[in-house]
């Protein structure tokens, strides 16, 4: 990791133990936070061009024009800005996780999470799990899929012979849609901020590259095809292409764990069944017939 990386990262950790200890603000000086807004220009092996503490550039450093802050950047333009460091995907993707745990596109929810829960799993993996937006569970983690919706994914992975370790498991939005004070339980993210942060989602895909996507629930396919207006039960079952990759669009195990029904149950290992057999996996007699009768 390079320097650079390195202190954000322990900024960004002790400002997390300091939101967990109750500090809700932190002074920051003007032309500080003018700085910090500034793109960072990171490309592997070159060194890396950050505006210094004071907000001058240090004489050795060149600083790209400053990029005006604002609540509706188009997410092109932001993901222009994503400048990816490190050659191997594991170094890839820690470089990128540590700008998206700096994000601040959207206000609201950079003030209301309690991390960014960027995602988790192999960065070799065949097989990439995109789920909607983390949940009070995952917000406190700072891991995707960790409560009960999680629990049934992984077992779903696990019964498709994987350990969970193997997957890639992320979310369209990298943070928890707030919630009204005082309410607690976990609202669906809106499509703008969905839209605001898939340039995060796109380039791990990108890094990744995984041989087949699975989209978990309606709302993880509005926020990877808002133009696709079908609902999930006529979509499930059928390949889509995604960056020209492979996506199978699924049931959300929420709502599986909701409307606990055979049939459902039935319905997203048959999807499973057919990812497994693009990714050329085995399926023995008794995966087939899970949930055929019980
Ligand atoms: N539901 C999701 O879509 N993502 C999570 O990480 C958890 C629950």
């Amino acid at each position: 990791m390079n320097p650079f990386q390195e202190a954000l990262d322990v900024t960004i950790r002790h400002l997390e133990e300091m939101k967990r200890a109750g500090v809700t603000h932190v002074p920051v000086r003007r032309e500080t936070l003018e700085a910090l807004n500034r793109p960072v220009a990171v490309a592997a092996g070159s060194p890396v061009t950050h505006p210094t503490s004071s907000g001058m550039p240090s004489p050795a450093m060149k600083i790209p024009p400053p990029v005006p802050a604002s609540r509706t950047e188009p997410p092109d333009m932001f993901a222009e800005r994503i400048h990816v460091a490190g050659t191997t995907k594991t170094e890839k993707l820690a470089s990128l996780r540590q700008q998206a745990l700096a994000c601040v596109k959207c206000k609201h929810l950079a003030a209301s999470r309690t991390q960014v829960v960027f995602g988790v799993g192999n960065p070799e993996s065949e097989l990439m799990f995109v789920g909607e937006a983390p949940g009070a569970d995952e917000d406190a983690k700072g891991e995707p899929f960790v409560g009960r919706a999680g629990q049934l994914l992984t077992k779903i992975i696990e019964t498709m012979g994987y350990k969970r370790s193997d997957i890639y498991i992320g979310n369209v939005l990298k943070c928890r849609p707030n919630m009204p004070a005082g309410e607690s339980g976990n609202r669906q993210p809106t499509g703008d901020e969905m839209k605001t942060c898939l340039p995060w989602l796109q380039a791990q895909i990108d890094i990744i590259q995984p041989k087949v996507i699975v989209a978990l629930g309606a709302v993880a396919m509005r926020g990877l095809m808002p133009d696709i207006s079908t609902g999930i039960t006529k979509l499930r079952g059928h390949w889509l292409l995604y960056s020209n990759i492979p996506l199978m669009p699924t049931y959300h195990p929420a709502y599986v764990l909701r409307a606990y029904t055979l049939q459902n149950r039935r319905a997203i290992w048959e999807d499973m069944l057919q990812v497994l057999e693009r990714l050329g996996r085995p399926i023995t007699p008794k995966m087939r017939n899970y949930f055929k009768s019980e």
